[in-house]
This record gives C-alpha cells, sequence and structure tokens, in this order.
C-alpha cells in the first residue's frame, strides 16, 4: 500500500481500472455478466476507497465499468457523446482561459488550513470550486466571516446549493475582487498564475494580513512559513504575511 501513498490520483485510477478490465475478462468467463460486472464494479470502489484520496473517486468507480458496459450494449448515436463533450465544457471550460482547472483541496490541506487561519478574521477562497474550503470551515471554525468567488457556473452553482447562508458566495473573477477587504486570502490556483496574483496581493492586501498558497510557489518569493502536507503530491500550505 505503502507504493500508492507516493503514486499521483490519475495513475491510481489508471490502475484500478486496468485491473477491473482484467477481472471482468477473468469473471466474465465463468460467472453471468451481471453478476460478473456487479463484482468488478464493488472490487473498484473497495480499491478505490483504500487507494485514492477522494470520496468521488471510489463513486467514479463503481459506476465507471457498468457504464461502459451498458452502453456497449446499444448503437448510440455519437452526437450523444459529443453532448457530454459540451456539457464538461461548461463545467471546466473556463480552464481555457484561466489555465486554472477544477480540482479540490484535500483533507490534510483543510486541516492544516483551519488550523493556520488567525482568529476571527474576514477569509477569502480565491477560485473557490465547489466551495469545499469553505464548508469545511464553516463547520470547524465558527469564528470566521466566510468569503468565496468562483467563476465558473456550475462549480459555483453547486456550492450555492450546499454553501451555509452565512457564507458570501461570489459568481465572478477574483481579479475583480479588492483584496483589501480581507485579513487572510487562500489560493489553490496554478503555477501559471501566481506571478499575477501576487502582483494584486502586494498591491491591495493590508499589512498584517495573511495570504496562503496551497503548493504553489510566487516565483522569486520565499514565503515566511511552508506548512508539510504530507500527501501524495508533496502538497504544502504556503503563508507570506503582509
Ligand atoms: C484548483 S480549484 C480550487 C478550488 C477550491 N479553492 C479548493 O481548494 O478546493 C481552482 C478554481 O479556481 C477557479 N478560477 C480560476 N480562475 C479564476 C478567476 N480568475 N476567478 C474566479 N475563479 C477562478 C477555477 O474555475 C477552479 O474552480
Amino acid at each position: 500500500m505503502r507504493v500508492f501513498s507516493t503514486m499521483p490520483q490519475w495513475l491510481i485510477f489508471g490502475v484500478i481500472s486496468f485491473a477491473s478490465l482484467l477481472a471482468l475478462f477473468v469473471f466474465n468467463s465463468f460467472l453471468n455478466g451481471l453478476i460478473a460486472v456487479s463484482i468488478v464494479a464493488f472490487g473498484a470502489f473497495l480499491l478505490a476507497v483504500y487507494l485514492h484520496d477522494g470520496a468521488w473517486w471510489r463513486w467514479i468507480h463503481l459506476a465507471f465499468m457498468p457504464l461502459v458496459v451498458f452502453f456497449l450494449q446499444f448503437d448510440i448515436s455519437p452526437n450523444w457523446y459529443l453532448l457530454i463533450l459540451v456539457l464538461s465544457w461548461l463545467i471546466f471550460g473556463k480552464v481555457m482561459v484561466s489555465r486554472v482547472p477544477l480540482y479540490l483541496s484535500n483533507q490534510k490541506a483543510l486541516f492544516q488550513l483551519a488550523e493556520s487561519i488567525p482568529h476571527g478574521v474576514q477569509f477569502l477562497d480565491v477560485g473557490a470550486g465547489t466551495g469545499k474550503v469553505l464548508r469545511y470551515l464553516a463547520a470547524a471554525r465558527a469564528d470566521l466571516s466566510l468569503s468565496g468567488v468562483e467563476h465558473a457556473s456550475i462549480p459555483w452553482l453547486w456550492g450555492k446549493l450546499r454553501l451555509p447562508a452565512s457564507v458570501r458566495w461570489l459568481h465572478k473573477d477574483y481579479q475583480t475582487i479588492d483584496f483589501a477587504n480581507y485579513d487572510c486570502i487562500y489560493a489553490f490556483l496554478s503555477p501559471v498564475v501566481m506571478s499575477d496574483i501576487w502582483s494584486q496581493v502586494r498591491s491591495q492586501m493590508r499589512p498584517g494580513s495573511l495570504f496562503i498558497s496551497n503548493t504553489f510557489v510566487v516565483p522569486g518569493v520565499a514565503p515566511d512559513q511552508v506548512i508539510e502536507l504530507n500527501d501524495w503530491k508533496s502538497g504544502k500550505l504556503l503563508l507570506w504575511r503582509m
């Protein structure tokens, strides 16, 4: 199991899917097809529980092989696959502009983040995704005033449905937000935007405030503190005090 803790999640996905295909091939030779698919899907689910770091993976694995087998039974028009592609674009399409994909902070990051935010401050998650960070903090840190900004429509809508009403949940580009209104700003974005967001941080954040980046460094600017997350991607929280 140790080797899997250092593996990227996409590789674990590939390993489980490949193992599922092999298992299906074997089971299908002596079991009823439906039973074979069910056993394989449940096995993939269990492997995902132990090997992946996010709960969503187990549901993906549970559904993946049954869906592949199911859709192979029909003569489905390629237009449906095109529609799915368009829908995916609606969810992740902004990545072409922002160059920041949607992925979520893991439990280790959330725990360390909650430990690092000063008491009673105005907190902002820039590029807040589905609001996972804010949901965690709303439960773990009742002393904070929480805000999040997300420009992709579907993740924002998902957050809108799930976040407590006390969270300010903004549907816009974080570049239009005045960072001076916040004491602590958290960013889990991508290496390509770090120089730009640092310019915004330096020009807008007030003295004494705190900027935290999950994993991505600001080129040429050493953080004041680094908190190792000890996860599969060697993640860390990088803290800069203004
Ligand atoms: C890696 S996800 C992080 C989600 C969340 N902060 C977390 O840690 O779980 C980054 C998110 O930032 C959003 N994003 C990227 N550029 C943005 C911008 N300029 N304004 C608002 N949201 C942005 C993306 O759509 C994506 O959902």
